[in-house]
C-alpha cells in the first residue's frame, strides 16, 4: 500500500553527511573505496527503516572532499543483490538480456578521461562478475585538474539509471582551491551541502517507485518505464522535511538538486534573499542576491545565507515549483526548517566578497563548428512517449564528434511540451542565449522561426555550467571548449526517466 497521508515536517534533524576518510593517502595518489551496498535507513520519526541503496550504506553517499590536482582514485565496488530493490522495465535498452542488477558511477561535472567517466556501457554487477562492453577498470581516476566547485557522483547504469539513482546511489564530490579559500567565506560548520530529493513510500517505509503509468493499456509491457516521476514527499541530505539550527550569523550552504524529474524553486518565507556565489561550475564573478533560485535536476547552486537578524526565529526554505501540477503548501512546497537560535559559538568574521573570481570562459574567437540539436518528442511501439535526440536513438552511430581543443557552439531546440536540463559531459560550458521560436511552425513545416529577441542568461546563470535549462519551444546556445581529454562520452536529459528512454546520445572527442 501507498503511504498516502502525509509525514510530519520539520520533526528530524538534518543529517550532516560525513566526509569519506581515504584508504590511503601518499603524495601521489588520494585513494578511496566505495562500496554500494542494500541497507535499512531512518528517513523520518514516523516511518519503518527503508530499504536503500547507498555507497558506504548511507544515503546520500559520504561526500568526497578534494583539493585541486590533488590526484584521486576511487574504486567503485558493487555489493548489491542481484535482484533490483525498484520495478525494472525489460522492453528498454534490451535490458532483459542484461543482469538486471548493474552500477557504473559518473563524476557529474567532472573533467574526467573517457575511460573513468562511468560511460553508460562500462557498467559491472556485484564483484565485477559482469561487465558492460565499455568497462576499462576498476579503480577510476579523477585528476581534478579544475577550479573549485560542488560536482556529485551518481550512477549511471544504461537503462536504469532512474531506478539506482532514486534506490540512493548518489553522493557529492567537493574540491577546493587556493583562491577560494583567500575569499573568507564561510566554513567548517558553517558550510553545509544540502542534497535535495523526492521520494514517495510504501506504508511498510521501503520506497514507492510505480511499476507503470497511472492507466496503462493493457498490452503494455509489465513494468513500464514512466515519462517522469515526482515523489510527493521532499528530503534533505536523506532526511524528510528535516529542521537544522543555525546560529545567528552567515552560512554557505552547497544546495544539489539530485531529484530524478523534479525542479525547485528555493525561497526562505523569512524574506531573506540568497546570496549566490557559486553554480556548476564553481564561482560566479560577483555575488548575486535572489529572492528564488530554480535547480533542475543535477544543477547546483553554491549560497550564503545571513541569519544575523533573525535571532530566535524560525525560517522555513520553501518550494515554489509543482511537478505536473500546483505545488501543495502543505506538502511539497516545503523544503526544510531553519530554527535560529540566539548565541554565536565565536564572531562570525567570514565575508561576502563583492567580487568571487575571475570565469574562465571559452573564448569567442575560434569557434570551429556549430551544431543545432533538437529535442524530439515521439511514441514507440507501445504508443508510450519516446524522447530523443535529434530524432535518434542512443544506440544509433555516433553523430556529434568535437576535436580535441576545439571549441564548439551548441544549440539545443526544445520542440517538446516541457522543459528538459540539458547536460554535457567532460566540459564545463558558458551560457550565450536563449530565444523564442514558432514551435508550430517549427513541428508543421521544420522552419525554425524566431518570435522574439535573444535572452541573456539570468545574473546567476553567468558562471560555468554544466546542465542548463531548454524550456519549451526555446533554442538555448551555449559554448564549450572540448578538453583536456578525448575518448568516448555522453550527453543528455538530466530528467533520469528521459535519460534512460532515450534522451541520451554519445560523443566523441577525438585527436
Ligand atoms: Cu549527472 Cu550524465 O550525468
Ligand atoms: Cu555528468
Ligand atoms: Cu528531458
Amino acid at each position: 500500500m501507498m503511504l498516502r497521508r502525509p509525514l510530519e515536517k520539520f520533526v528530524d534533524p538534518l543529517p550532516m553527511i560525513e566526509t569519506m576518510r581515504p584508504q590511503k593517502k601518499t603524495d601521489k595518489v588520494t585513494y578511496y573505496e566505495m562500496r554500494m551496498v542494500e541497507v535499512l535507513q531512518h528517513l523520518h520519526r514516523d516511518l519503518p527503516p527503508t530499504p536503500v541503496w547507498g555507497f558506504e550504506g548511507r544515503v546520500p553517499g559520504p561526500t568526497i572532499d578534494v583539493g585541486k590536482d590533488e590526484r584521486v582514485g576511487v574504486k567503485w565496488m558493487n555489493h548489491l543483490p542481484d535482484r533490483h530493490l525498484l520495478p525494472v522495465d525489460q522492453s528498454i535498452h534490451e535490458v532483459a538480456q542484461h543482469p538486471e542488477v548493474r552500477t557504473v558511477t559518473h563524476l557529474h561535472g567532472g573533467a574526467t578521461p573517457w575511460e573513468s567517466d562511468g560511460y553508460p556501457e562500462a557498467w559491472f554487477t556485484s564483484g565485477y562478475t559482469q561487465t558492460g562492453p565499455f568497462f576499462k577498470r576498476k579503480i577510476y581516476q579523477y585528476p581534478n585538474h579544475q577550479r573549485a566547485t560542488t560536482l556529485w557522483y551518481h550512477d549511471h547504469a544504461m537503462g536504469i539509471t532512474r531506478l539506482n539513482n532514486y534506490a540512493g546511489l548518489a553522493g557529492m564530490y567537493i574540491i577546493r582551491d587556493e583562491h577560494e579559500k583567500s575569499l573568507n567565506l564561510p566554513e567548517g560548520d558553517y558550510e553545509i551541502p544540502l542534497i535535495v530529493q523526492d521520494r514517495s513510500f510504501h506504508e511498510d517505509g521501503s520506497l514507492y517507485y510505480p511499476r507503470q503509468p497511472d492507466s496503462p493499456s493493457e498490452d503494455l509491457p509489465d513494468p513500464s518505464i514512466q515519462p517522469f516521476f515526482c515523489g510527493d514527499t521532499i528530503l534533505v541530505n536523506g532526511k524528510v522535511w528535516p529542521y537544522l539550527r543555525v546560529e545567528p550569523r552567515k552560512y554557505r550552504f552547497r544546495l544539489l538538486n539530485a531529484s530524478n524529474t523534479r525542479d525547485y524553486e528555493f525561497s526562505l518565507d523569512s524574506g531573506q534573499v540568497f546570496y549566490q556565489i557559486g553554480t556548476d561550475g564553481g564561482l560566479l564573478p560577483r555575488p548575486v542576491e535572489m529572492e528564488k533560485i530554480t535547480l533542475f535536476p543535477a544543477e547546483r547552486a553554491d549560497v550564503i545565507i545571513d541569519f544575523s537578524e533573525f535571532q530566535g526565529e524560525d525560517v522555513v526554505m520553501k518550494n515554489g515549483a509543482g511537478c505536473g501540477g500546483d505545488v501543495d503548501p502543505a506538502t511539497d512546497g516545503n523544503i526544510m526548517k531553519l530554527k535560529v537560535g540566539y548565541d554565536l559559538a565565536q564572531r562570525d568574521d567570514s565575508d561576502i566578497p563583492d567580487v568571487l573570481s575571475k570565469v574562465p570562459y571559452p573564448a569567442k574567437t575560434n569557434v570551429q563548428k556549430k551544431r543545432n540539436l533538437l529535442l524530439v518528442g515521439s511514441e514507440d511501439v507501445y504508443d508510450r512517449p519516446l524522447l530523443l535526440l535529434n530524432n535518434e536513438k542512443w544506440d544509433d552511430p555516433i553523430t556529434e564528434t568535437p576535436r580535441l581543443g576545439n571549441t564548439e557552439m551548441w544549440t539545443f531546440i526544445n520542440t517538446t511540451d516541457f522543459p528538459h536540463p540539458m547536460h554535457v559531459h567532460l566540459v564545463e560550458f558558458q551560457i550565450l542565449a536563449r530565444r523564442p521560436f514558432d514551435l508550430d511552425q517549427l513541428n508543421k513545416t521544420g522552419k525554425l522561426r524566431f518570435t522574439g529577441p535573444t535572452e541573456a542568461p539570468a545574473k546567476n546563470e553567468r558562471g560555468l555550467k554544466d546542465t542548463v535549462v531548454v524550456p519549451s519551444g526555446y533554442a538555448v546556445r551555449i559554448i564549450a571548449k572540448f578538453a583536456p581529454y578525448a575518448g568516448y562520452y555522453v550527453w543528455h536529459c538530466h530528467i533520469l526517466e528521459h535519460e534512460d528512454y532515450d534522451m541520451m546520445r554519445p560523443f566523441k572527442v577525438w585527436t
